[in-house]
């Protein structure tokens, strides 16, 4: 059963005993060590590990039982059987309540020595078995109870991540809300500022609802990010806002402008970008704001820009906001057809205009313009 031999301790201060126990033990296929008295005993015990100490009680110097309390602390795996004298028995008995496992008297007959010795072993061994299964079942419930808490813990934090997921969606829904509401908010404002602009000039009344609608055309004709098309059309909304600080008798003067008036005019588009420059919302549509009527070969204003130098949302702002204004009447002249008005941009075509632009428009009105407009991206 027992691959390795058992190894046992015999302790007793008569050297015959030792001996005799020693060499019965031997016989049997233990092996045996023996020690002369307590201190020598412990030492033994320390250097190696024995299955079972056979000890006396009564040895010169350290007792049985101070031994005995030693080795219960030190080597608690090891089995102690007491050997006492028949007028000792009682202090076996305390042994035995010290942990000892058995106790026999002198003088004692070898094999029954040997038949206590295996008796002791025996328990000694189911002793383990059963510590090693406790342990087991100890580790294995542990494991059990660490499985439960990993899959609470896993649980509570898929419940949490659900949590934030949900709050995160509910609060991305609600900015969406907010952010739709705001911008909602920012396009009132600016047609609101355009119809101010406008009430002075009751000919440009609409003028920039249309210009929006056909800037919106020309920039999906021309195949622009849905960005770009929604950026052309708030700065088409309010692309004339900064008109609200032309005097009205230069604005409305029927004859000719002196250089000081036209000045006066030519600054609306730097007025209308710092009426808006405040608010986030018309952040990304200044430059085009800024830029309607500069012309492409570089001689609009405010800064004279030239070609791919102006923002392609002012060049598509320039080119509808110039058609409307011709297919509009004036105080001056009468509305243009929308073919003349066509024509007029073709021939300003890679002067004030955008030639791919003004090609944009002509197709569009080819096919009657407004069978291109798409209501999701208008706004
Ligand atoms: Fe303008």
């Amino acid at each position: 059963m027992y691959e390795e031999k058992e190894a046992v301790l015999v302790v007793d201060d008569e050297e015959s005993i030792r001996e005799a126990v020693c060499r019965k033990l031997e016989s049997e296929g233990y092996e045996c060590a023996g020690a002369p008295d307590g201190k020598q005993a412990l030492w033994e015990a320390f250097m190696r590990e024995f299955s079972l100490v056979l000890l006396d009680i009564k040895m010169p110097g350290m007792s049985g039982l101070e031994v005995l309390s030693r080795l219960a602390e030190d080597q608690p795996d090891t089995a102690v059987v007491m050997i006492t004298s028949l007028n000792d028995t009682q202090t076996a008995v305390e042994a035995m309540g010290m942990g000892a496992y058995d106790y026999v008297v002198k003088p004692f007959d070898l094999d029954a020595l040997v038949a206590r010795v295996k008796k002791a072993l025996e328990r000694r061994h189911m002793s383990q078995e059963n510590r090693d299964y406790r342990l087991r079942l100890e580790q294995k419930v542990e494991q059990q109870v660490g499985q439960i808490h990993q899959y609470y813990r896993e649980a509570i934090e898929a419940l949490a991540r659900e949590e934030v997921a949900m709050n995160t969606l509910e609060q991305q829904k609600k900015q969406a809300e907010e952010k739709t509401n705001a911008e909602a908010l920012h396009l009132q404002f600016a047609r609101m500022l355009a119809q101010m602009a406008e009430v002075h000039e009751p000919y440009a009344r609409g003028h920039s609802e249309r210009v929006k609608l056909l800037a919106h055309d020309i920039a999906i004709q021309m195949g622009c990010s849905n960005k770009l098309i929604r950026e052309v059309q708030i700065a088409a909304i309010v692309h004339d806002i900064g008109k609200v600080s032309i005097p009205d008798h230069i604005l409305f003067k029927p004859g000719t402008l002196t250089p000081a008036e036209h000045a006066e005019i030519k600054r609306h588009p730097t007025v209308a970008v710092d009426l808006i420059r405040q608010m986030d919302f018309f952040k990304s549509v200044l430059p085009i704001v800024e830029s309607h009527h500069e012309w492409y070969d570089g001689k609009g204003y405010p800064s004279r820009l030239k070609g791919d130098a102006i923002p392609v949302g002012a060049r598509i702002l320039s080119v509808a906001d110039a058609f409307d204004a011709m297919a509009c009447a004036r105080p001056y002249r009468p509305r243009l057809s929308n073919e003349e008005a066509i024509e007029t941009l073709k021939k300003g075509a890679g002067k004030q205009w955008d030639p791919s632009v003004v090609e944009a428009l002509t197709r569009i009105m080819a096919r009657e313009s407004r069978l291109l407009q798409s209501p999701q991206t208008e706004i």
